[in-house]
């Protein structure tokens, strides 16, 4: 599967296509069940799941983005941006290149400052915590460089995330699990690793901690379709494990295959957020800010 976004200069600022262009905190995706098209495989796996939050409609989110602005210099970059993620949902972030999905993850997580804003994870206000409490707290982030080391093993990386996490040996065995690939490569180095092994051990060890909620940048970003096809399924193992999900993608047919909620970014705005089949009734939405049709 090659990425589905075609790179178009300039999208207009305002959403004047749209429909419903701003409505991060309408809890539309729970009011309307969603109708699982093509079910095979992980497909089946997330819609059994997408149909379990559509019945929690009142459920207090896990994580509240409210209004972040985040700055790189002098050049504000987040305008404004509002998204929440309800416990067990998948949330797929989606948007050009440059709309500023990265820096919306990295705002959450404090590795960039948000300068006006919040961020709410369980209750907490951890717009200005360090990135090592979020993690803690519960947050696992994969970054899109995968944060692989060439000289360390699967084995002692896996090591390393499980004593940092102050975790039981039992913990990496149950993660282990989750990815039969990394399993039979527990030896090897990273430099031995192909690109999509690298990014099943990068998810693997982010899930060391017990995260509650996985945040993923671009995890399918240079990777082979059938490759592809895996780290889709072994999200939608993760979230069959009750784990909530943000995933930022370029890949939409992969993010709109696991996720309950879509929203998507455009110029540092949040332009729409619907449910896939509400993303899918607005063509004119996908054309301007995703570049599909
Ligand atoms: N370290 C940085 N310094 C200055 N500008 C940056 C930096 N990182 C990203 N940007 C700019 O911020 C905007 C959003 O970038 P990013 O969040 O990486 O977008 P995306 O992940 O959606 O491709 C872009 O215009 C990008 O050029
Ligand atoms: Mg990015």
């Amino acid at each position: 599967m090659s990425k589905s976004v075609r790179k178009k200069p300039a999208a207009p600022k305002k959403p004047v296509a749209a429909k419903k262009p701003v409505a991060p905190k309408k809890p539309a995706a729970a009011k309307k069940p969603v109708v699982a098209k093509k079910q095979t495989g992980a497909k089946k796996l997330a819609a059994a799941k997408k149909v379990e939050t559509a019945k929690q409609p009142d459920v207090a989110p896990l994580l509240t983005v409210s209004d972040i602005h985040t700055y790189y210099g002098d050049s504000h970059v987040l305008q404004g941006v509002s998204l929440d993620v309800k416990p067990g949902e998948c949330v797929a972030l989606l948007g050009r290149n440059g709309a500023g999905k990265t820096t919306t993850l990295r705002s959450i997580v404090s590795l960039t400052p948000v300068r006006r804003g919040t961020v709410m994870f369980s209750g907490a206000d951890i717009t200005h915590s360090p990135t090592h409490r979020i993690i803690r707290e519960g947050i696992g982030y994969v970054p899109e460089d995968r944060g692989i080391f060439s000289s360390l093993s699967v084995h002692e990386h896996l090591d390393v995330a499980l004593w940092a996490a102050k975790k039981p040996v039992e913990r990496r065995d149950e993660v282990v699990k989750i990815f039969p690939r990394i399993s039979e490569r527990m030896e090897h180095f990273g430099q031995q690793l192909s690109g999509g092994e690298q990014q099943m051990l990068s998810i693997a060890r982010a899930l060391l901690s017990e995260p509650r909620l996985l945040i993923l940048d671009e995890p399918s970003e240079g990777l082979a379709p059938i490759i592809v096809d895996e780290v889709r399924d072994t999200l939608a193992r993760v979230k069959g494990t009750g784990t909530s999900i943000l995933l930022v993608e370029q890949n939409v047919a992969m993010a709109l295959a696991l996720a309950d909620r879509v929203v998507v970014l455009s110029q540092g705005m949040v332009q729409f957020t619907g449910t896939p089949d509400e993303l899918e009734a607005q063509p004119e939405i996908k054309d301007t800010y995703l570049g599909i049709a």
